[in-house]
């Protein structure tokens, strides 16, 4: 399979897919030295709990996210926070090491990269 459309992501990796792969995202987030002081240190479970049901939402999955919080309007929702190009590169590089570690199938792997890559860039706020 080499052409994969978004909303088949989640038949392919499954829930469990999603639950590794912000897990090892989430698991880097408080010791990095930009990233850590960003999230909340008494509500990281929650946080996790957003992006994971945000992704599964976003890539074909139940829309419990959407549900609960509403339109995602990722830039609004991070308007707060300051989002530089390094702090772009760094929540990148996290997610790729993720990624790693969650070692999807090539399409699966390709698809989420490039989502990643772009939304990061777009949700730039700061020079
Ligand atoms: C560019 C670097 C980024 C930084 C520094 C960053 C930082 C943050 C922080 C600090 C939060 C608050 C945590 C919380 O929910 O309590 C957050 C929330 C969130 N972020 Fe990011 N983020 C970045 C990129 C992204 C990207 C690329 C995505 C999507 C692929 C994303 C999706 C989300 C979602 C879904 C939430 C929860 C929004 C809500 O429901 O309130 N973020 N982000």
């Amino acid at each position: 399979m080499t052409e994969l459309s978004e909303s088949q992501v989640y038949d392919a990796v499954g829930e469990d897919g999603f639950v590794r792969l912000v897990a090892a995202f989430y698991r880097q987030v408080p010791a990095d030295e930009i990233l850590g002081p960003m999230y909340p240190p008494a509500d990281l479970d929650g946080a996790e709990s957003r992006l994971r049901g945000f992704l599964i939402g976003r890539f074909g999955g139940p829309q419990t996210y959407v549900e609960e919080r509403g339109h995602p309007k990722l830039r609004m929702r991070h308007i707060t926070f300051a989002l530089t190009p390094a702090a772009r590169d760094r929540w990148f590089a996290l997610m790729e090491n993720a990624l790693n570690e969650a070692a999807f199938s090539e399409p699966v792997d390709a698809l989420l990269r490039g989502f990643f890559a772009q939304t990061a860039t777009f949700l730039i706020n700061q020079p």
